[in-house]
């Protein structure tokens, strides 16, 4: 295999939250979500130009635009525009949410010359298989289903969040396709409850949960059960 590319042997050094993260020490490589996972906390463009502004240039930044399309509130940053500005930036975007294809391990990225050559040297060849791909494709043509179904997600979620609110829980803004639920210890309890109600949360140990929204009847389900656990 080539030995001339300048990312072959790259560590992680930083997930993404908190921003500014520890900064790098090349040879390495940082990332950070806009928007942010959903329990993770949103930051503004001046926050991720401050930090792009002190990460070595050559050190790639990937940022990751899972949740783009689930985006309403105006000052979240555009990761394609950051992207433009800054030559160690790459994007990358995954059909799992908005696309709803979790299940075929499918996305694609953004990225300079340089940084998509060592991708392509070093990535599992045939990584995607042509089931997924003809998927992918096939969605990318049906933008006007693809809106439809994110609205009716992001109105689904925005009203959970409500809700929850209103029960008393102390919800993170979310800009992601579900809310987060922050739970403490009685995570496995609450899961439980939920399984039992045919409600699919996602829980992380000693955090909390995500909600996976399905029908109304199961976010109903899930509201019954949070109003008991707040
Ligand atoms: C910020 C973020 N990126 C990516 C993913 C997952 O993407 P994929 O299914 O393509 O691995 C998640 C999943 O929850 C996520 O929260």
């Amino acid at each position: 295999m080539s030995t001339s590319c300048p990312y072959r042997s790259l560590t992680r050094h930083t997930t993404s939250t908190p921003l500014p993260p520890q900064l790098p020490t090349a040879p390495g490589w940082s990332s950070c979500a806009t928007p942010t996972a959903p329990r993770e906390r949103q930051h503004g463009e001046p926050k991720l130009d401050h930090f792009l502004g002190n990460i070595p240039a050559q050190v790639p930044v990937v940022i990751d635009g899972a949740y783009h399309e689930f985006v309403r509130a105006l000052q979240v940053p555009d990761g394609v525009a950051i992207y433009r500005r800054y030559p160690n930036v790459a994007i990358l975007r995954t059909f799992s949410k908005a696309h709803g294809l979790a299940g075929l391990r499918v996305g694609y990225l953004i990225a300079p010359d340089p940084l998509a050559h060592a991708v392509r040297t070093t990535s599992v060849p045939y990584a995607v298989n042509s089931l997924a791909q003809t998927a992918a494709i096939a969605s990318l043509h049906a933008a006007d289903e693809l809106i439809e179904r994110c609205d009716a997600v992001v109105r689904e979620r925005n009203l959970l969040a409500t809700a929850l609110r209103g029960q008393g829980w102390a919800l993170p803004h979310s800009e992601a396709n579900v809310p987060w639920l922050p739970l403490g210890t009685s995570i496995l309890d609450f899961a439980a409850a939920c399984t039992a109600a045919d409600a699919t949360v996602h829980p992380v140990t000693g955090e909390g949960v995500r909600v996976t929204m399905t029908t109304s009847e199961a976010n109903d389900a899930f509201l019954e059960i949070a109003g008991q656990f707040v």
